[in-house]
């Protein structure tokens, strides 16, 4: 196995021109293959709420749940630095909350960061997690939490204002995170020169996801990438596979082979070791 990637080669990464690639993933399979296609970061994202869980929203996604899937995943010993998503209210409602439920994700799902969405109301909370040296990845812009606050998944900071969501307060967003201490930030749906901006103001790496092309980084759902899904994948993603057909091609032709006899074969049987009577083995 290559080395494993780590928190500091990716800071190292900041300004170098070498994209970072990150993409979720949430089980043991999924894990296998996006590893061994060469990513830099995995998430282990509450977005797992939407496209495994069927919900309409990340809000429900429970911390025990989010252990169980970073387990699948971690046990699966990926080459890429593992980060893991702390859902809604594991950390909102108290610092000691937060470092108790980060530290939750480290020792028991296995992973070796946690991310968080928030900029300024959060930033405390990053400075806690982080003195107990858990690596913080921030997230701002587009922060899924926060859906009934902004009206649903919207672009945000594309107007002017330090208001939240206007662009000054994005930008303040970002600055607190860096200062309180991430090791790297996540900025979902904004406009491309805001990103651009932040991007050449941070010294720690910025990873987009509907954010443009001018950030240190990229990340994408995976469910999203492979066509996994059957809602409409949102504009920024770009589908690389249409796996979801593939996939009912293949369970339909099996339907059509059980149904007509086709399978299972002689190839597909075992056979007794011992003799068995006449009228059993007539039959089969
Ligand atoms: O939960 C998630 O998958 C995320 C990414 C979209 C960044 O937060």
């Amino acid at each position: 196995m290559e080395r494993k990637v780590t928190v500091p080669d990716l800071i190292k990464r900041k300004g170098v021109g070498e994209p970072i690639v990150c993409i979720t993933a949430y089980d043991f399979p999924f894990t296998r293959i996006v590893d061994s296609a060469g990513i830099d970061l995995i998430l282990v994202g509450d977005s797992l709420g939407m496209v495994v869980q069927g919900l309409d929203t990340t809000l429900p996604v429970t911390m025990d749940e989010m252990v169980y899937h970073c387990r699948m995943v971690t046990r699966a010993r990926p080459r890429a630095l593992v980060v893991g998503d702390l859902p809604f209210l594991s950390y909102q409602v108290s610092a000691a909350d937060a470092v108790a439920n980060a530290g939750r994700l480290i020792k028991d799902g296995g992973v070796e960061a946690v991310k968080l969405e928030g900029g300024v109301a959060v930033a405390e909370t990053i400075a806690a997690i982080a003195a107990v040296d858990i690596p913080v990845m921030g997230h701002i812009g587009l922060t899924p939490q926060s859906v009934h606050r902004m009206g649903g998944h919207k672009v945000q900071g594309r107007q002017r204002g330090s208001k939240v969501g206007q662009r000054e307060r994005v930008i303040a967003d970002a600055v607190a995170v860096e200062e309180a201490g991430a090791f790297a930030v996540v900025l979902e749906g904004m406009p491309r020169d805001l990103a651009a901006e932040i991007t050449e103001r941070l010294t720690i790496p910025t990873i987009g996801i509907g954010a443009g092309p001018d950030c240190d980084g990229q990340i994408l759902v995976l469910h999203d990438v492979l066509g996994l899904g059957d809602r409409v994948s949102p504009r920024f993603a770009k589908r690389y596979a249409e796996l979801r057909h593939v996939a009912s091609e293949a369970v339909r032709a099996y339907v059509e082979d059980v149904r007509g006899g086709v399978f299972p074969t002689e190839q597909h049987s075992f056979h007794s070791l011992t003799p068995v009577p006449n009228k059993v083995a007539a039959q089969g």
